[in-house]
């Protein structure tokens, strides 16, 4: 959010060096320098942050969990990644490029966040049995494309916002979400509908597709009438734009939860294929 409002109070250039701004470890906290260098701060903070985190996950005991570890360290290098892309942009290289991208891995750097939560939380621990899931295509193959898809459009919202396009291929990249989004929540529900816990994943997720679709709305009328009659961004404008930002990392962050669910809960070919290998020698043992 910090970031978001960084682009829509149009603040990217106040602060022209980094790391230090103005050759100082506090510039004047005037007009845009205000987002910009709160937005530097809260950065540094979230690199911390996760420097703790990895380094917690390595002396955890994590019985049964342990893929989280490197995964700490990875969220760890795309924080840092995520800081040189900032940094790039700050220097006006490649600019449109520089920030698209920089949008960008913010939100593959949330998605490692929450999917580590999700497999750290006691939800994950919980003994539950297995959903089988005959048919194709496999609710995990859906969601994981649904997950994609609501990615690819995370980035065309950021090439269109830093200006490398006009909007069309962000309305037709809606569509695909919706198409998905649609599928993905119905199969659930033909398939699971008794299965509590993907209900509510399902439920969050079309909530927050639902919020996000209108707020895109919102965000078209920000882009194409109130940037036309102020200068200076306006309050609103930049409430409507923030917003819309921040329901996309939503969107995602509800999508990649109810996709690593599905994995959780429905096995994989390896998994069916060794229950009845198992299945099959206790036949003959008897
Ligand atoms: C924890 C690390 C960071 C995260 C998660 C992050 C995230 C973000 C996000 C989400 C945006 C909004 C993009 C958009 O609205 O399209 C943004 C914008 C921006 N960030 Fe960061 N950022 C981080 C670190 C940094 C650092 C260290 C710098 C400076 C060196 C920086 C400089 C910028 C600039 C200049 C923009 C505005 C880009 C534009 O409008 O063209 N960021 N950031
Ligand atoms: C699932 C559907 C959608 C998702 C996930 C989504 C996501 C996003 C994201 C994350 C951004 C900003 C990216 C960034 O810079 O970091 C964005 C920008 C934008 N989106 Fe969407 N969007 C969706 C649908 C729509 C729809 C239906 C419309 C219009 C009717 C729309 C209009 C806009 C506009 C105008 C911007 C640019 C805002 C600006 O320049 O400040 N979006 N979208």
């Amino acid at each position: 959010m910090a970031g978001a409002l960084v682009t829509s109070n149009d603040a990217a250039d106040s602060v022209p060096d980094w790391p230090l701004a103005y050759g100082k470890l506090i510039p004047p906290l005037v007009g845009g320098i205000r987002f910009e260098y709160a937005h530097r701060v809260i950065a540094g903070i979230v690199v911390i942050l996760t420097f703790l985190l990895a380094i917690w996950l390595t002396f955890a005991k994590l019985a049964g969990r342990r893929a989280a570890k490197p995964l700490g360290w990875l969220a760890l290098l795309l924080v840092l990644a995520q800081a040189g892309l900032g940094a790039l942009r700050v220097e006006e290289i490649h600019p449109i490029v520089s920030a698209t991208a920089h949008a960008t891995l913010a939100q593959i750097f949330f998605m490692t966040l929450v999917g580590l939560s999700l497999y750290l939380s006691p939800w994950w621990q919980k003994d539950s049995s297995w959903l089988e899931d005959r048919k194709s295509p496999g609710l995990r193959l859906l969601a994981t494309l649904t997950t994609l898809a609501i990615l690819a459009q995370l980035i065309l919202g950021a090439a269109f916002r830093h200006g490398a396009f006009g909007i069309d291929p962000h309305l037709a990249g809606a569509a695909v979400v919706t198409v998905m989004v649609v599928w993905a929540g119905r199969t659930a529900k033909s398939r699971f509908g008794g299965n509590a816990d993907l209900r509510r994943a399902t439920i969050f997720l079309h909530s927050f597709f639902g919020l996000q679709i209108l707020l895109g709305f919102a965000a078209w009328y920000a882009v194409r009438v109130l940037a036309t009659q102020s200068a200076q961004p306006t309050f609103l404008y930049v409430t409507l734009t923030v917003a819309h930002v921040l329901g996309g990392a939503l969107t995602l962050a509800a999508s990649v939860i109810f996709t690593l669910m599905t994995f959780r809960l429905i096995p994989g070919p390896a998994a069916e294929a060794q229950s009845v290998h198992s299945a099959e020698s206790a036949g003959a043992l008897r």
